[in-house]
């Protein structure tokens, strides 16, 4: 099983941005928490982070013939972009949508995602813990 992992932007700045909302972690260093637990659960990994809303649709759209499921962290495009919505669509990509804070419980202009309702299942509010749960899940799903 193959997945990718897509962070959206921003959240190449994680360890220096607002740490009580998305705590102390870099980027890199959730990644090799994620590496670890796949390697555990024999699952292959790759990453992509971008700040660039079309960089991102064309790597879901490429993903397709490569990858068995995504993670996605689409950060705030999560509320805004319907081309990252329609190019999960247009691959009728099987996805988890992951948000390390707890969308529901902050401004009303984040309770709104664009993707939530075509993802496989939404974690919101474990921190880091959510891609490692996400990986779980697909994991789960698959066996
Ligand atoms: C986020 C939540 C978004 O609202 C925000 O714009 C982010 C991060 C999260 O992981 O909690 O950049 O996706």
């Amino acid at each position: 099983m193959k997945v990718l992992i897509i962070n959206g932007p921003n959240l190449n700045m994680l360890g220096q941005r607002e740490e009580d909302l998305y705590g102390q972690l870099t980027l890199e260093e959730i990644n090799a928490l994620i590496i670890k637990k796949a390697e555990s659960i024999r699952v292959e990994v790759e990453f992509f982070q971008s700040n660039e809303e079309g960089r991102i649709v064309s790597t879901i759209q490429e993903s397709a013939k490569v990858f068995d499921y995504i993670i996605i962290n689409p950060a705030a495009f999560t509320h805004t972009s319907i081309a990252i919505r329609d190019a999960l669509l247009s691959v009728k990509s099987k996805f988890i949508e992951v948000h390390l804070s707890n969308i529901f419980s902050r401004e009303d202009f984040r309770q709104n995602s664009f993707v939530s309702s075509i993802a496989l299942g939404v974690i919101s509010g474990f921190g880091h813990e959510g891609y490692l749960m996400a990986l779980d899940a697909l994991n789960n799903i698959e066996k």
